[in-house]
């Protein structure tokens, strides 16, 4: 870690963490406190030659002579792997009447660098500007945040008062209920893990006394999953070979091997978050689409391979897959324009399911995943899907994501939604829960716990049908909807009334 060592730092530090300890449970030290007064405090120009900074004598770092929005100050730090990290830093600039800026780490590993983006604002003119994010550790050996713009390549600007603040909740391991105990044989309870979040393990000691049942949020992604370059390689002799990885996914289901705990696997097709790269002769997208043919071959070639590797480092671990993931449009209930409708045709969904069940563990679970199973015509689209599927006999269940809101949709379609797609027989789950709220006040949090509450109570009339009820995270801070505060615990990790109300459902 980085410390600090000047004695007004450290004052400043003490008040800051003294104040940031009152209003939270968690352990947060202020890890680092810029301080421009006397010189650059291991800030540097990231640029190709022709960025400069310089203190400008009032507490703050100017940096000139920019020929890029990356061109930027920046500084290392030395973070530990899924612990999480807040950071601020104002910005200012005098050049324009408003311009776009953005905190983001760069990160390496084995000299190899990509990028994130924390925060951004936008700045008006000669207006100091905050920006705020949170940010926990991949597994790099080199982190550099930098405060860069957007559009805005040649403005100069100045940084001051960047902080980074460690935070270490105090997680509830033992003293709150347990999800999983208080459904305990009515059906699994579970949460959507990061690959970042994986890496600590506090957090999954905590995860795992609330969870029996996990999803990595994005790594069993096919753009997490599918190897371009290695199927580039491979694609020479037969365009229709594949090849895959799973180091994003490996921290969770090496953690869940480890633990003994399920894992759901989530997802092997879906228009979203694949490589075009896949659909493309030669696996270049500068190339031509692939025929019909080809793409039914990577198709059942991908899915064998993801069953084939899963299974052979992972043995048992992944109980359950989402083969096919919102394949229905919102507007028409008809199936949704994508590549897979392109080049294969309305059958690939009947192809996926197939080949997934030729080729996954036996007693594998084969899902149907969708949002908007409460609206219409969705819900008849989602519905007639279901009957062709179930008429090849290759699915098992449907996955609701219920990613709601606490105003929409009404209990009543959310209900109407469940009781339609429970008529089918199919086993159900809940893959990705969470409900929005505009705000934390008492009674918002309140109506987001009955709303919580009235969910759970819809869901214990299927006790022969449902199998997992998932939240799409854990902690409201780091969730994909982390502005709107969906999930059960807050930023500190301590339980919502929300959490409260899941539990009281259940008892
Ligand atoms: C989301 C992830 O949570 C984000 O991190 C990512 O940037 C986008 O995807 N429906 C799904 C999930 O099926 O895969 C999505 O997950 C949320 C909506």
């Amino acid at each position: 870690m980085t410390l600090m060592k000047k004695p007004l730092a450290l004052l400043l530090t003490l008040t800051l963490t003294l104040a940031l300890l009152a209003s939270a449970s968690a352990e947060t030290a202020v890890l680092y406190q810029s301080d421009f007064s006397a010189d650059t405090d291991g800030w540097y120009p990231r640029s190709l030659g022709a960025a400069a900074i310089e203190l400008t004598g009032e507490g703050a770092l100017k940096i000139t002579g920019r020929a890029g929005d990356w061109h930027s100050p920046g500084r290392d730090f030395e973070l530990t792997a899924g612990e999480t990290y807040q950071l601020k830093v104002d910005v200012r600039q005098g050049d324009r009447p408003e311009a776009r800026f953005i905190l983001s780490v760069a990160h390496s590993k084995n000299g190899v660098e990509s990028y994130e983006n924390l925060a951004f604002a936008n700045a008006k003119q000669g207006e100091w500007t905050t920006l705020e994010g949170v940010y926990v550790a991949g597994d790099f050996d080199r982190n550099v945040f930098y405060v860069e713009t957007y559009s805005a390549g040649t403005l100069d600007y100045e940084i001051r008062d960047f902080v980074l603040i460690g935070e270490k909740p105090e997680y509830e391991t033992e003293t709150i209920p347990a999800l999983k105990d208080v459904y305990a044989g009515r059906f699994d309870f579970g949460t959507a893990v990061t690959f970042n979040e994986a890496l600590s393990k506090d957090r999954m000691a905590f995860y795992g006394s609330q969870f029996n049942i996990f999803t990595p949020g994005n790594e069993l992604k096919p753009d997490s999953v599918l190897d371009v370059l290695a199927s580039q390689q491979l694609a020479r002799d037969d365009e229709t070979a594949v090849a895959v990885k799973l180091n994003a996914a490996a921290p969770l289901l090496s953690w869940a091997q480890l633990n003994g705990v399920k894992v759901h696997g989530h997802v092997l097709v879906w228009h979203n978050q694949t490589p075009e790269a896949f659909f493309h002769e030669s696996y270049s997208f500068a190339k031509p689409l692939v025929s019909r043919e080809v793409m039914l071959g990577r198709l059942e070639n991908y899915i064998r391979a993801v069953m084939e590797l899963t299974e052979e480092k992972y043995p048992g671990v992944i109980v359950s897959w989402d083969v096919v993931n919102e394949a229905i449009d919102d507007s028409t209930g008809k199936l949704r324009d994508s590549r897979w409708l392109q080049i294969i045709g309305e059958d690939y969904l009947a192809r996926a399911f197939e080949y997934a069940r030729k080729w996954a563990p036996e007693g594998t679970l084969l899902f149907y995943n969708d949002y908007n199973s409460a609206l219409e015509p969705k819900l008849t689209g989602i519905m007639s899907l279901l009957e062709s599927l179930m008429a090849e006999g290759n699915i098992d269940g449907y996955g609701f994501q219920m990613h709601h809101d606490v105003a929409f949709p009404s209990d009543a379609q959310i209900s109407a939604g469940l009781k339609r797609v429970a008529a089918t027989g199919l086993l159900l789950r809940v893959s990705e829960l969470d409900v929005t709220i505009p705000d934390t006040s008492e009674a918002t949090l309140q109506k987001q716990a009955d709303k919580y509450g009235a969910i759970m109570r819809m869901l214990l009339e299927y006790p022969n049908q449902l199998i997992s009820v998932q939240t799409w995270g854990v902690q409201d801070n780091l969730s994909w909807r982390a502005s709107q505060y969906p999930l059960l615990f807050d930023a500190q990790a301590q339980p919502k009334p929300a959490f409260w109300a899941v539990v009281e459902a259940g008892q």
